[in-house]
């Protein structure tokens, strides 16, 4: 890894009410609410992030140095992650081309590394004293190890029914862990309260404008891995979004550095039952989602009952004639199994959620036989002892 990276941005920019600001300040939202966005020069970026430029790069998200916003780079080799060809779940669900990006190969077992390498390589740069966010637990994991080698300290907020292998990551990284009766909503409230009192840097979702840009390489690398082109279909375990809206920014870079024409996947979102506010507002036409009531499911990262860029998700969706689709608890478990069998991948219920998702649209023929599908497998299964236990009392098999 080198020592310093040559990134292009430029400034911060408002989702919402476009206001901008400068980038070289510690910042969280825009002063209406909305989050802010970075902005590169991509014209710069497009002369020396080149195909022939990948070649000799590093496989992992700092391949695209041009593209994130750091010069300091906090960095335990996250990103290019494999793309696999789920051959037998594919022939299951009728779907030639259906692959699978597994997300849980990443440091810390989740996606989550790559926003919080960003992020926390940003908090370095520009001198945070100390980081805190709210977690369902894999983002908690990842800024935990994050923090740890950059010699930051980090408060972990989570519900305290949180699985048990994310508390035990975040205390082994030595971060500070306070464990709240409630849903992550409630961890964000008590960070926001007691941040300023405490000299925390709040890196919670989308209120810091960094993780994105770590979550957006998902989708350069897409389209490095699907060799200069873009699937078809995505689908997308969304809670708070960051993952789905990250690569859609990408794919507007990727746009404007000429990769790519105006063509782009459909994007789809997919939730689970007891917590689907982007589903129910996309099926109602809404813009917004309002806040989920009693959030409730085994898929720990999407008990997400508010997110707070609930609209850009929408919007990615729309845009691109996407979907949302929910699954229940008792079909991510039986999933999980059938692709454990099939592909011989243990993954996060978030990740068996996508191929919940995959054989409802395929059944609808939404997808067609021949689309090309990359579902994200966001996290590994061996963070998830309490869901597999379930999953495998469901049933022998
Ligand atoms: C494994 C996993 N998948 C998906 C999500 C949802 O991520 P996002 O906030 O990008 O929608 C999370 C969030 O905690 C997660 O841990």
């Amino acid at each position: 890894m080198k020592d310093k990276l040559q990134t292009s941005i430029t400034h911060l920019e408002c989702s919402k009410c476009k206001k901008t600001y400068a980038h070289n300040q510690l910042r969280n939202l825009c002063d209406c609410g909305g989050p802010l966005l970075a902005r590169y020069d991509l014209k710069a970026a497009a002369k020396t992030l080149t195909r022939e430029a990948l070649r000799s790069r590093e496989a992992n998200m700092w391949r695209y140095e041009e593209v994130l916003p750091s010069r300091e780079c906090v960095s335990l080799g996250e990103g290019m992650t494999a793309v696999l060809h789920a051959k037998r779940m594919g022939e299951a669900l009728g779907l030639r081309n259906l692959y699978i990006k597994d997300e849980g190969l990443n440091p810390t077992g989740s996606f989550k590394a790559r926003g919080m390498a960003a992020a926390v390589s940003r908090a370095k740069e520009l001198g945070a004293k100390a980081l805190a966010t709210p977690t369902a637990g894999n983002a908690g994991g990842a800024l935990a190890a994050y923090a740890a080698q950059a010699g930051i300290p980090a408060v972990i907020v989570m519900p305290a029914d949180t699985p048990l292998a994310n508390e035990m990551e975040c205390r082994a990284f030595g971060a500070d862990v306070r464990k709240l009766n409630g849903l992550i909503s409630d961890c964000g409230k008590y960070v926001a309260e007691n941040k300023d009192k405490n000299g925390w840097y709040e890196v919670t979702t989308l209120k810091e404008p960094y993780r994105i840009e770590g979550k957006k390489t998902m989708g350069y690398e897409l389209w490095e891995q699907f060799d200069g082109k873009l699937p078809d279909v995505i689908i997308y375990p969304t809670g708070g979004g960051v993952g789905m809206i990250g690569m859609w920014k990408a794919f507007e870079e990727m746009e404007a550095m000429g990769w790519i024409g105006h063509g782009r996947p459909r994007m789809v979102t997919v939730q689970a039952s007891g917590c689907a506010p982007i589903v129910d507002a996309f099926e109602k036409g809404e813009e917004s989602a309002p806040m989920w009531q009693n959030a409730a499911t085994i898929a720990s990262g999407l008990r997400v009952p508010k997110a707070l860029g609930d609209f850009l998700i929408l919007q990615a969706i729309r845009e691109s004639e996407g979907s949302a689709v929910a699954a229940s608890d008792e079909e991510i478990l039986a999933t999980s199994k059938e692709l454990a069998a099939k592909e011989g991948m243990y993954a996060a219920p978030e990740g068996a959620a996508t191929v919940v998702a995959a054989k409802k649209l395929a059944a609808k023929n939404w997808i067609k036989p021949d689309d090309r599908v990359v579902l994200f497998n966001t996290g590994c299964g061996y963070k998830y002892n309490e869901a597999w236990q379930k999953a495998l009392k469901n049933g022998s098999k």
